[in-house]
């Protein structure tokens, strides 16, 4: 049987430390609010000046994760990158990562899936290569937040949760009859929830895309219902988790660890209560890192395989929703 393993992985944030704080130089909130709503303590943001792009901080994820799986560039069959900030509105970043690989013919997709992107971009992967159009992926999950956010008061509830980073992993074609590598992907969407969380400008339905107006009005950093999104959260994560399994055919024993899309501790705690699970059952670093959207479910997994929480057999869940609304988890077996 032809199934999907991961070679490799790897993780880069820029090196700008932003704490609590920091923050309340710029906005009127405080440490206390910020980690009793969300957990967060800290999150790493791209040069205040700017000049790194999304594509700057995946090729740095990427070069990791090629060498840990022993791969040169010239080996993908296929690059795949997640983020809901592009270096540019086109062409995608996955194309401006292939150039900076030194990669000419590569075929190169973008995935705008939000916190949901790792796992959307996990169930493509694995349809590329068990349906033999590639035999190496490269998926790489990134985010560049902070050059986006208002930092004012008026911006506080969206601009304390994100933080910028990226995180990468190898998929190769195997043969193998043992139940490993990806067994299962459950996907979903509801665009009636769009306005939850959006960013309003620039867009192609606007003529011009942009204008003094909307930049007054500050229509181009996002917004955020966050309590609808909470709400939606807590109620599908458990839901997609049971499907999943359902689809593997495996019991919620069966998962050694699972690994949410890091947007609020609550809400994984929320998901652990309402499973039963045990605490050390779920992984968190959205302590250190805040909400990195596209990265944070990969970076999160490359930083459990480093400790040794997970390794040769543990069976991982992967699980998040966010802006579209859009959920889902991915089940993966480690080869023992
Ligand atoms: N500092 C201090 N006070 C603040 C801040 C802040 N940074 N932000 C908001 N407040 C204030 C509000 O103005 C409000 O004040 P009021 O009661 O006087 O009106 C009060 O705090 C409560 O605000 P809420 O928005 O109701 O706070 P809540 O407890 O819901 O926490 C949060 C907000 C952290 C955003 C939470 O709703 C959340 O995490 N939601 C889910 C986010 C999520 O999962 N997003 C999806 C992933 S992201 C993606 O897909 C890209």
């Amino acid at each position: 049987m032809e199934i999907s393993i991961i070679k490799g992985t790897g993780r880069y944030v820029p090196p700008r430390c932003v704490t609590n704080h920091d923050l309340t130089r710029w906005m009127d909130t405080s440490d206390e609010w910020i980690v009793q709503r969300t957990g967060i303590e800290q999150r790493y943001w791209v040069p205040e000046e700017g000049g790194v792009g999304v594509s700057d901080l995946g090729l740095e994820a990427s070069k990791i994760a090629l060498e840990r799986a022993g791969w040169r560039a010239q080996d993908l069959d296929l690059i795949i990158f997640a983020t809901l900030s592009p270096d540019l509105f086109f062409p995608g970043s996955g194309c401006l990562l292939a150039d900076k690989l030194g990669l000419t013919t590569t075929p190169a997709l973008d995935i705008r899936q939000q916190c949901t992107g790792f796992l959307y971009g996990m169930a493509t992967a694995d349809a590329y290569i068990r349906s033999g159009m590639a035999k190496r992926v490269l998926l790489v999950g990134a985010e560049v937040h902070s050059t986006g956010l208002d930092v004012s008061t008026r911006g506080r509830d969206v601009a304390v949760i994100f933080g910028d980073g990226a995180a990468a992993v190898c998929l190769e074609l195997t043969e193998s009859d043992a139940q490993e590598g990806v067994l299962a992907s459950c996907l979903h969407a509801d665009g009636s929830l769009a306005e939850s969380l959006m960013t309003y400008a620039p867009a192609s339905r606007d003529n011009p895309r942009i204008s003094e107006k909307m930049l007054q009005e500050g229509k181009h950093y996002p917004v955020m219902d966050g309590r609808n999104i909470f709400k939606h959260a807590v109620r599908r994560l458990p839901e997609v988790a049971g499907e999943a399994l359902e689809k593997a055919g495996l019991p919620l024993s069966a998962v050694d660890l699972f690994i949410p899309h890091q947007a609020n501790m609550r809400i994984n705690q929320g998901f652990a209560k309402a499973l039963d699970l045990p605490e050390e059952k779920v992984y968190h670093n959205i302590q250190r890192y805040g909400n990195t959207t596209a990265a944070s479910i990969p970076l999160a997994f490359d930083e459990a395989i480093e400790k040794g929480v997970i390794g040769p057999g543990s069976t991982v869940m992967f699980l998040g929703l966010g802006a579209g609304v859009t959920w889902g988890a991915v089940l993966y077996r480690f080869p023992a």
